[in-house]
């Protein structure tokens, strides 16, 4: 493209829902100053959306509406193309076919990106057109481009985060009402945090979408999706949120990715994190993104994790890249994610091998001797207490709650040792609960 014969660059959106709303609603108030910022005109030509019919909180005049999803890869009038449809299929045969037709493609789905990266990132690069995808994690969090650009001097050796607000918005409600697990999902999906079929929040996989795209950013190396362990929230029970508070943790729903001596180690789970912490205070659906890295040590992220003009603004910050380098004729020079051609596919620790200090927590008969049995069986797995807190029995129970926090230990051990101690006679096997420590 030349400079010369560039007017206009003709914007095409697939999906109008609450983040392409927010999408052309900041591109209509913003039109007059990126048109005298970049000396060119940013103009919608079209939309694709479900429903042609449906009602729309934003001014869609002289905007083609269709409903025809692959028109936008092949029509004349399209320059960039949007792609907010989310779910997988539909849009990988989206993006795929406009980055072979020559068009540049912005998303927010980190799903698409995680399980087919590799093939999408390498189409960009053959074609020579970008492949921006800033609102696919942190929302309105600009942690992509702080990645790929603020931190080039560095080697990353960990990133870490709560990046799923719905989790961080169920763990902090409980963590401060003391209500149940199944009240606060009620509520978060009334409030529309939650989908209907929360599943892919609570149960980690959105966590783990975005965090495979942080590990490829962080360590330049391709992440095999199924092998990322994630665990879900259902098991954590509202009494562990005051004993841990009494310990100087609160339960946050992390994702980490660290490189070790085995490889990278990658999961997403609830965690207890030290009050000391500024990740401890990122409450309700606020996501954090904190980058571990050689020559600045850590940094720190914060910022709404959802929502449509948080996730829009990421949307249009890319666009506007794309923009400028179609204004300078150089698009080809926009950033694609590149792999270490030395070690391309990432060697992935086996979850069972990774190591963690242990937050343990049985309800026992109030009799002698309980504590010590519990203690051989921890020492019979060479497995020590650092930390130790034993509530005194409620009034008519004769059960105590003995919560505890180990030190490093591997998972594989752990476990064997945790399903010996629910074993013995006199422990509550249902009442007993396993949360990981996070630390660096
Ligand atoms: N559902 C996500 C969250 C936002 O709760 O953080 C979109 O990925």
């Amino acid at each position: 493209m030349s400079t010369q014969l560039i007017s206009s660059i003709r914007v095409g959106i697939a999906g109008v829902g609450t983040v392409g709303t927010s999408v052309v609603n900041i591109l209509r108030d913003k039109f007059s100053t990126f048109e005298q910022q970049f000396g060119v005109q940013i103009a919608i030509s079209r939309v694709v959306v479900r429903n042609i019919d449906a009602v729309r909180n934003c001014d869609l005049t002289d905007v083609v509406v269709g409903a025809e999803l692959m028109e936008l890869s092949t029509a004349e009038d399209v320059d960039v193309v949007i792609e907010l449809i989310g779910g997988v299929e539909e849009s990988l045969a989206l993006v795929r076919e406009s980055l072979r037709n020559g068009k540049a493609v912005v998303t927010a789905n980190k799903a698409l990106l995680a399980l087919h990266g590799d093939e999408l990132f390498s189409l960009s690069k053959e074609k020579g057109v970008p492949l921006l995808f800033e609102a696919a994690v942190g929302g309105g969090i600009p942690i992509i481009k702080v990645m790929r650009e603020s931190l080039a001097g560095n080697t990353i050796h960990c990133v870490a985060g709560i990046i799923n607000g719905t989790c961080n918005y169920l763990l902090t409600r409980m963590a401060n009402e003391g209500a149940k697990y199944q009240e606060v999902l009620a509520d978060a999906q009334k409030l529309g945090y939650a989908e209907a079929d929360p599943t892919f929040d609570v149960e980690g996989i959105d966590a783990a979408h975005k965090l495979a795209l942080l590990t490829r950013l962080a360590f330049q190396q391709s992440i095999d999706f199924s092998k990322i362990t994630h665990f879900g929230l259902a098991d954590i029970i509202t009494d562990d949120f005051s004993i841990v508070k009494k310990m100087g943790y609160v339960i946050k729903p992390m994702s980490i990715a660290k490189q070790s001596s085995k490889g990278i180690e990658i999961y997403v789970f609830p965690a207890l994190v030290s009050q000391a912490t500024l990740l401890s205070h990122v409450n309700d659906v606020t996501n954090v993104v904190q980058v571990f890295a050689d020559r600045l040590s850590s940094i720190n992220c914060v910022g709404p994790g959802a929502g449509g003009d948080a996730t829009a603004s990421a949307v249009v910050a890319d666009l506007v890249e794309i923009v400028h380098a179609i204004h300078n004729d150089s698009l080809s020079s926009v950033y694609t994610p590149q792999l270490d051609e030395r070690k391309q596919q990432a060697q992935m620790v086996d979850f069972e091998e990774t190591e963690h200090a242990y937050y343990l927590r049985f309800q026992m008969e109030d009799k002698p001797g309980m504590m010590k049995q519990c203690a051989s069986i921890l020492e019979r797995f060479d497995i020590s207490i650092e930390v130790l807190n034993q509530n005194e029995p409620k009034d008519g129970e004769n059960t105590v709650s003995v919560a505890l926090i180990t030190n490093n230990v591997r998972e594989r051990i752990l476990q064997q040792a945790f399903h010996e101690i629910k074993k013995l006679s006199g422990c509550c096997s249902e009442n007993s609960s396993l949360i990981r420590v996070f630390q660096i």
